[in-house]
């Protein structure tokens, strides 16, 4: 690891975190800044942030760095994203096989620029045979599209004979996810205070933690990110059961 600051681990930490990173507009705006200064600090954050959750050891990591929403805004934005994207793939594959970090994307892939997507498919594949920590970034990512998707091609294993309704449950539609190797996400952390999913994760955040601050992406450092993990630390996940049957399963007094 190059850069290594001792940091209080909290005891209870997620295995999957996901974090919607929003504020970077804003931050910008506060500093009479170009929109796209803040989406570049957003991307020294991006580097700071997984450097802190692999030396915490937290295995997977999803960012939601675009969104098939995100399409629509305008057109130099965009370009400036993909240019950061790509500067960021560049810059870090080092820093991520020397981690041992597997990069990883979910979304409509194909939408992206061939330069970026290249880039992306041949990062993936350099880093495919790490295994301490899974980087997942979610690009021209939408969560009702990929549900949908699932939906289709079930839809079409029926029609093909290769698959009966009744064999469709909550294991088997999730393996049609592109998340269908990954674990539901843990913790969802917001930044910049707004309350809502945003079309991100939406299947498997169904007993996620979430956390939201008033901080802004780029200001998020990896203070922000223990004070989120102390805070998810402290909770208790019941999983639609009672405290007391939790407790009973944590002290093996359960039979
Ligand atoms: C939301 O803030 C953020 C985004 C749409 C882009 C996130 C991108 C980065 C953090 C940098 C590039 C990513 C990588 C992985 C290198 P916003 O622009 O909607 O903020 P606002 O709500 O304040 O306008």
């Amino acid at each position: 690891m190059t850069k290594t600051v001792s940091i209080e681990r909290p005891d209870n930490l997620p295995r999957h975190l996901a974090i919607i990173m929003d504020g970077n507009g804003r931050w910008a705006k506060r500093r009479f800044m170009p929109r796209i200064m803040g989406h570049r600090q957003g991307a020294k954050t991006v580097k700071e942030i997984v450097t802190a959750v692999r030396e915490l050891d937290i295995p997977y990591l999803t960012l939601y760095a675009f969104s098939k929403e995100n399409w629509s805004r305008p057109r130099e934005e965009v370009d400036a994203l993909m240019d950061l994207l790509y500067d960021y793939l560049q810059k870090e594959v080092d820093e991520l096989l020397g981690n041992r970090i597997r990069l990883r994307a979910i979304g409509e892939l194909d939408r992206l620029p061939p330069r970026v997507k290249t880039l992306l498919f041949d990062t993936m594949e350099k880093t495919s045979k790490n295994f301490e920590m899974q980087l997942i970034l979610a690009l021209s990512y939408g969560s009702r599209s990929e549900i949908t998707e699932a939906a289709r091609k079930i839809a079409q294993k029926c029609v093909d004979g290769e698959l009966t309704p009744s064999q469709i449950d909550e294991e088997l539609f999730a393996s049609y996810l592109y998340t269908s190797d990954i674990p539901d996400p843990d913790l969802i952390i917001r930044t910049s205070g707004e309350q809502r999913l945003s079309n991100f994760l939406l299947y498997q955040a169904a007993y996620s933690e979430f956390y939201i601050t008033q901080t802004l992406w780029p200001d998020f450092d990896r203070k922000e990110l223990l004070k989120a993990l102390h805070d998810y630390s402290r909770r208790e996940r019941r999983f639609g059961k009672t405290s007391e049957q939790i407790l009973l399963r944590c002290t093996g007094s359960e039979s």
